[in-house]
C-alpha cells in the first residue's frame, strides 16, 4: 500500500510537469495564433474598404457638389446594400457629420478619431470603434476639393465577427487542453501502472516473503529487460542475506551441539591466525573467470573444470591471489596494471594473476606433454600416454614461466604460503624454493597418482618427482594415490622414507605427504538454512523440454573425457532397457556432455564416438515421444546442471578412473529432499567416501544395468537413508575443511634453513 501511495506521488509529480509544459505551449500558441489571425482579418476588412473608398472617393465628392445631403445619403444607402457595409458617413473638414446612412444615424455619439486623423494627415486610417454594444470596423478616406482636404468618407464594416473568430479560436484551445490532459493523465497512470507499480508491488512481496523465510510459492521477481538488473542485485543481496543468516544460525547450532562444521566464515579466521594475515597464493593452469568473445560482446565464463568448482569458495573465504593461464579470447584486454584484475566480477573478493602463453607454449605445456603424456599416465584408462621431447621442453619453460609470475606477486611477502595445483606444475614447487627456500609450498594433485611401474614408463619421472619434492606438502585424495607416490619416488630415486609419518627425506629438505579429499561447498548448491528447502524441480516438465515423454530420469554430468566412462554408461542404460522392457517409454538418461581439450585427437574422436553411441541406442529404441538418451553437448551453468540434479531419480557416476569426481559429491549435496540414488564407479575417488552409493564396476555392462534397476526400484526409505548418510559426509567433510586442513598442516611444518638441492 505504501508502495502504491509513493508511485502515485511520483505519477502526480509526472503529472504536474507535462500538464504544465503543455499548457505553457499550448496557450502560447494559441496566444500568436489569435494575434495573427486578428491581423488577418483586419487586413482583409481593410483591403475591402480601401478598394471601396478609392471609388467612393470620387462619386461622394461629385454627388455632394451636385445635389442636397437627401440624395447623397440615398446614394450612401445603395453603397451599403451593395457592398455588405455596416454603414458609411460623410464629414466635413472640421469633423461634422454631413450624412450617414440611417443605421448609423443615433448611435456614434462622438467623433471618431480615425475620421480626424484621416482629414488632418490627408490618407486613409482605419480603426475599431464601439457603436452601441457592437464592434465595428471604420475606414475613413479624406475627401478632396482640388488640392484641399474639404471632409472624409468613414466606411463602417461590422467587426464582431473577428472577435467571434478570436473567441472560437480560444474556445478550442481550451477544450484541445482538455483532451491533452486527459491523455497526459490516463497514458502516465496507464504507464505506471504496467510499467513500474505491479512490477515494484511484486519485488517487495517477494523480499517480504524472503525477510519471513518463505523462498518459494510466491510471485516471481520481474525479469524483463527493465527489471532484470535490479532483478538480479535484490536475488544477489537475498542470497549474501540468507548466507549470513545461515552461517549465523550454523554458528549458532554449532555452540550448541559443539560440533565442528566447517564454513568460509570460519575458515577465514582460521586461515588468518595460520598464516598470521598474510595473503594466500594460489597457483593452477585454468582460471576461475575467463573472458570470452561472444559476437561483439565479451562474457565471463566459469570454465567446467572440478578444480575451479573447489578453489573458487576457499579463494572467496580467504582472499589473496589466484595466478592461472589467461586462456579466454578476450582476457588480454580486460586486466589492468600488472595483468591482474579483482574477481568474481560482479563482486570482487581476490586477485587473480593472468599469465600468457604463446600457442606453443600451450600446445607443448598443456595439450601436450600435460595432457597427452601425464594425464593418460595417471589415469589407468587405457589410452597410451604421448611423451614428446619438444612437449617437455615446453613443460619446463611455461614451468618456468609460472615460478617467474608467483615469484613477482610473492615480492613484498614475508615467509609467502603457496598452493600449487595438479599435474601441470610438477616443477613448480623446486623452482620457487630455489629462489625463496623460506617459502611454504604444498602441491596438491588432483588426479590418480598410479602405481610405480605405471608411472615408470615417463621418460621425465624423476625431474618430475624432483621437482615435486621440492614441496614441503603434497597431497592426493585418497591414501591409495599418496602410497603410489611414495612406492614411485622409493623405486626412482634416492632419498630416505619415513613410512610411518608419510614423509620424504631428500637432500636435506622434507616432503610430507598427506591424504586430503577434496570437496565441494554445499551451501552453493542448497539453500544453506535447513528452514528452507529447495524448490522441487518438476522432472516430466523437465523432460518434456527436451522433447521426451518420460516419468523416470537419469543423469549424468561430466567433461567429454575418456576417463569418465561416458560410453560404457550409455552402454548400461542400452543393457537395461534391453533386460527390463517395461522401463522403456518411462526411463530418459540425460548426459550433459562439456566438449574438454577438443584439439588432442583422442578427445576429438571421443566427442563423435560419444555421439555416434547416443544415436545408435536412440535409433534401437526411440519412439515418437520418447528416446533412452538426451545428450546435451555444450557447457552447462552450475544452476542448470543443479536443476538436473534436483530432478534426477538416479545419478551415475561411471568414471573408469578418476581422482577424486565432484560430480558425485555435488548430486548430493543438491538433494536437500534426500532422494534420489547415486551409482558410483569404485574407480573414483569418491567412492572412499560415499559408501552409501550403489558401486560399480563400470567395465561391467551386466553390472550397470542392474544397479540402474536396483536405484530405480529402491524403496524410499532406503533411498532416504543412503542419502541423508552420504549427505552427513559431504556436509561435513566441505570444501573448507579440506582447505582448512591442508593449510594448517602447512602452517604448521618446520621451514628448514636453506641448504643447496641435490638432483638425483
Ligand atoms: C581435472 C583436473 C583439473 C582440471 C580439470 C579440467 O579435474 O584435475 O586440474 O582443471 O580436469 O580440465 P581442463 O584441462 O579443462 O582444465
Amino acid at each position: 500500500m505504501v508502495v502504491q501511495w509513493d508511485i502515485m506521488r511520483v505519477a502526480l509529480r509526472w503529472i504536474a510537469a507535462l500538464v504544465g509544459v503543455t499548457a505553457a505551449v499550448t496557450l502560447a500558441f494559441a496566444f500568436f495564433q489569435a494575434r495573427s489571425e486578428k491581423r488577418a482579418l483586419r487586413n482583409e476588412v481593410e483591403g475591402r474598404a480601401q478598394a471601396l473608398g478609392d471609388t467612393l472617393q470620387d462619386r461622394v465628392e461629385a454627388v455632394r457638389s451636385d445635389s442636397d445631403s437627401t440624395s447623397l445619403e440615398s446614394y450612401l444607402v445603395r453603397v451599403e446594400n451593395r457592398d455588405s457595409l455596416y454603414g458609411i458617413a460623410i464629414y466635413n473638414d472640421l469633423g461634422t457629420q454631413l450624412a450617414a446612412t440611417p443605421s448609423l444615424s443615433n448611435a456614434l455619439t462622438r467623433l471618431p478619431s480615425v475620421v480626424t486623423r484621416a482629414i488632418s494627415e490627408n490618407g486613409g486610417r482605419g480603426g475599431f470603434v464601439h457603436f452601441g454594444p457592437m464592434l465595428l470596423y471604420l475606414y475613413a478616406l479624406p475627401l478632396h476639393h482640388g488640392p484641399s482636404v474639404t471632409g472624409a468618407v468613414g466606411m463602417f464594416y461590422d467587426a464582431s465577427y473577428i472577435s467571434a473568430e478570436i473567441a472560437r479560436l480560444w474556445r478550442t484551445t481550451f477544450w484541445t487542453l482538455l483532451i491533452e490532459i486527459f491523455f497526459i493523465v490516463s497514458i502516465t497512470f496507464s504507464i505506471i501502472h504496467w510499467t513500474f507499480a505491479g512490477r515494484v508491488s511484486r519485488m517487495a512481496l517477494w523480499m517480504k516473503q524472503w525477510q519471513r523465510g518463505v523462498t518459494h510459492g510466491g510471485p516471481p521477481l520481474p525479469d524483463d529487460e527493465l527489471f532484470k538488473p535490479l532483478a538480479d542485485e535484490v536475488r544477489r543481496m537475498t542470497s549474501m542475506l540468507a548466507a549470513a543468516r545461515a552461517a549465523a544460525e550454523e554458528e549458532a547450532r554449532l555452540r550448541e551441539s559443539a560440533e565442528s562444521l566447517w564454513t568460509p566464515e570460519r575458515l577465514r579466521v582460521h586461515v588468518k591466525s595460520k598464516l598470521q594475515e598474510k595473503p594466500l597464493f594460489v597457483v593452477s593452469n585454468r582460471e576461475p573467470y575467463m573472458h570470452v568473445r561472444n559476437g561483439k560482446t565479451v562474457q565471463v565464463v566459469v570454465p567446467a573444470s572440478g578444480l575451479v568448482t573447489a578453489l573458487e569458495p576457499v579463494l572467496l573465504a580467504c582472499e589473496g591471489t589466484w595466478i592461472a593461464h589467461g586462456a579466454g579470447d578476450a582476457d588480454r584486454e580486460t586486466v589492468g596494471p600488472g595483468d591482474q584484475l579483482r574477481v568474481p566480477p560482479d563482486n570482487p573478493h581476490y586477485t587473480l594473476r593472468r599469465v600468457w602463453l604463446s600457442a606453443e607454449e600451450e600446445a607443448g605445456y598443456y595439450y601436450g606433454f600435460a595432457n597427452e603424456g601425464l594425464w593418460p599416465l595417471c589415469h589407468i584408462a587405457h589410452t597410451r600416454p604421448v611423451f614428446r621431447a619438444s612437449d617437455w621442453e615446453a613443460y619446463q619453460e611455461v614451468n618456468r614461466k609460472f615460478a617467474s609470475a608467483v615469484l613477482e606477486e610473492m615480492q613484498g611477502t614475508e615467509e609467502p604460503v603457496v598452493l600449487v595445483q595438479d599435474y601441470h606444475f610438477a616443477l613448480l614447487p623446486r623452482l620457487i624454493k630455489r629462489e625463496r627456500p623460506e617459502t611454504r609450498v604444498a602441491i596438491f594433485w588432483h588426479i590418480p597418482w598410479p602405481n610405480p611401474q605405471a608411472f615408470g614408463i615417463c621418460p621425465w619421472q624423476r625431474e618430475l618427482l624432483d621437482g615435486l619434492l621440492g614441496a614441503d606438502l603434497t597431497g592426493f585424495h585418497i591414501q591409495a594415490h599418496c602410497n603410489h607416490f611414495l612406492e614411485t619416488i622409493d623405486q626412482a630415486l634416492e632419498s630416505r622414507i619415513d613410512w610411518n609419518r608419510f614423509v620424504v627425506n631428500r637432500g636435506g629438505h622434507r616432503t610430507q605427504v598427506r591424504r586430503f579429499p577434496i570437496s565441494v561447498d554445499p551451501a552453493e548448491l542448497t539453500p544453506p538454512s535447513a528452514t528452507v528447502k529447495t524448490p522441487p524441480v518438476d522432472r516430466v516438465a523437465l523432460l518434456k523440454e527436451q522433447g521426451v515423454d518420460a516419468v523416470l530420469l537419469g543423469v549424468g554430468v561430466d567433461r567429454v573425457d575418456y576417463t569418465k566412462g561416458i560410453p560404457e554408461r550409455f552402454r548400461g542404460v542400452e543393457r537395461f532397457l534391453e533386460k527390463y522392457p517395461d522401463y522403456q517409454d518411462r526411463f530418459t538418461f540425460l548426459q550433459v556432455g562439456a566438449p574438454s581439450r577438443a584439439t588432442i585427437p583422442r578427445y576429438h574422436d571421443l566427442l563423435a564416438e560419444v555421439d555416434a553411441e547416443a544415436g545408435r541406442i536412440n535409433a534401437r529404441f526411440a519412439t515418437a515421444r520418447w528416446r533412452p538418451i538426451v545428450y546435451l553437448q555444450r557447457l552447462h551453468t552450475h544452476a542448470e546442471v543443479a536443476r538436473y540434479y534436483r530432478a534426477a531419480n538416479v545419478c551415475m557416476v561411471t568414471a573408469l578412473h578418476d581422482g577424486m569426481n565432484l560430480v558425485a559429491k555435488e548430486f548430493v549435496a543438491s538433494r536437500d529432499d534426500e532422494r534420489g540414488v547415486l551409482i558410483l564407479s569404485r574407480f573414483a575417488g569418491a567412492a572412499a567416501e560415499l559408501r552409501d552409493a550403489l558401486i560399480v564396476n563400470p567395465y561391467d555392462t551386466e553390472q550397470l544395468a542392474e544397479t540402474i534397476r536396483a536405484a530405480l526400484e529402491m524403496t524410499p526409505e532406503e533411498e532416504a537413508q543412503r542419502m541423508q548418510a552420504m549427505r552427513g559426509v559431504v556436509t561435513e567433510h566441505n570444501i573448507y575443511r579440506w582447505a582448512a586442513n591442508l593449510i594448517t598442516e602447512l602452517a604448521e611444518i618446520r621451514v628448514e634453513e636453506p641448504r643447496p638441492a641435490s638432483v638425483a
